[in-house]
């Protein structure tokens, strides 16, 4: 069965359709270079507002089944930007090091990279991550992260994610 992964954007304007979704469709062309084995992508663009993130969270990991929700926007400090206490809201577990590690490599491209203040966290069986707004910011912190993420998704009994060595070498630690 291939394996289901829940791309969400975050933005008011683009959920408006005041301008087109251009974070989305970065989030599925990155991971169509990453995976190498079956998945499916399962899209939502929504506005800003924290119930409705919750929600849609929460239907992605506990109906639709994704072993992988990846957000885009909503982690900055502006008034509407909420996505990170959504993300918190609905997750059994938070994975710090994930915000830690993109905030360091994109702090190599713009100082107001710790402006962003985007997490991670376990629900269920499901993976959650946030990536900031910016289309140029998804590949950049996707890329740097993912090597971690096959054994993550492994180690709550989700599909075995496979990855295209070439663009990112899963990285799983030997269990004998
Ligand atoms: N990270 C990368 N890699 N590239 C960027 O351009 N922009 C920053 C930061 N992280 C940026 C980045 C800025 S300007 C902000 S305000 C925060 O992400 C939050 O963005 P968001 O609210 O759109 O999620």
């Amino acid at each position: 069965m291939a394996a289901r992964i829940g791309i969400v954007t975050v933005s008011d304007r683009a959920s408006r359709g005041e301008y087109e979704d251009r974070g989305g469709p970065a989030i599925l062309a990155c991971l169509r270079e990453v995976l190498s084995c079956d998945w499916e992508p399962v899209s939502r663009v929504i506005p800003d507002e924290q119930h409705l993130i919750e929600m849609n969270l929460t239907e992605l990991c506990d109906q639709e089944g994704c072993c992988l929700v990846v957000t885009t926007g909503g982690t900055g400090p502006a008034r509407r930007d909420v996505t990170p206490e959504a993300t918190e809201a609905v997750c059994d577990k938070l994975m710090p090091g994930f915000g830690e590690l993109m905030r360091q490599v994109s702090l190599r491209s713009v100082p107001t990279a710790i402006l962003s203040r985007q997490t991670a966290g376990i629900r269920g069986k499901s993976l959650i991550i946030n990536l900031p707004g910016k289309p140029a910011a998804i590949r950049e912190c996707l890329l740097a992260v993912f090597p971690a993420v096959p054994y993550c998704v492994d180690l709550i009994d989700g599909p075995f994610l496979t990855t295209n060595e070439t663009v990112v070498k899963a990285f799983r630690p030997k269990t004998t």
